[in-house]
């Protein structure tokens, strides 16, 4: 099994606002799609709706407790099966699904962008002793990268 919660976060772990990000970073998206392709996703209700179409070359899989719930290209999920969790998922929001699987996730990758944004939605708290950065790349301000500094970092959970 590979959970991998998925997230981007500024300098007070803000992810969300009116239901969508509260920024447009095209560097980010674009590490996120290097991180997602190819993958099962697995995000909440909300975080589907926010999403114009389901996430190309991706299965997306959502999570709601309302049996009726459906949209195209998103496979809808009523509870999470132990079937599900044995494959290779990677968890993409949002705070509420993050903090559902938390306790289970092998791995996170945080993108913290370097500055404080308006916002109604955080990333769950996280308990440090039990991660282990294994790598931070960094992104600085730059052509490709016009506004806010950025680094993406890598954790593995310690056993
Ligand atoms: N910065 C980032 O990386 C990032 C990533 C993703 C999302 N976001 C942001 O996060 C915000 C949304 O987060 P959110 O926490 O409000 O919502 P969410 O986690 O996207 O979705 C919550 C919904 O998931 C369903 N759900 C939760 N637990 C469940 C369970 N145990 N079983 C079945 N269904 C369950 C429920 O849907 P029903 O009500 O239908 O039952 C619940 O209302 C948005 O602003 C979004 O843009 C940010």
């Amino acid at each position: 099994m590979s959970l991998t919660l998925i997230a981007a976060m500024d300098k007070n772990g803000l992810i969300g606002k009116d239901n969508q990000l509260p920024w447009h970073l095209p560097a980010d998206l674009k590490f996120f799609k290097q991180q997602t392709l190819g993958k099962k996703i697995l995000m909440g209700r909300k975080t589907c709706e926010s999403l114009p179409f389901p996430l190309p070359k991706r299965e997306n899989i959502v999570l709601s407790r309302n049996t009726a719930f459906i949209k195209e290209g998103f496979t809808v999920i009523n509870a999470l099966d132990d079937s599900l969790l044995k494959e290779e998922i990677m968890v993409i929001g949002g705070s509420t699904i993050y903090k559902l699987l938390m306790p289970q996730a092998n791995a996170m990758i945080l993108t913290r962008i370097d500055h404080e944004f308006e916002g109604d939605t955080y990333f769950p708290e996280i308990d440090w002793q039990q991660w282990l950065n294994v790598r931070t790349t960094y992104l600085p301000i730059s052509e490709e990268n016009k506004d806010y500094n950025i680094a993406f970092e890598f954790y593995q959970r310690i056993n």
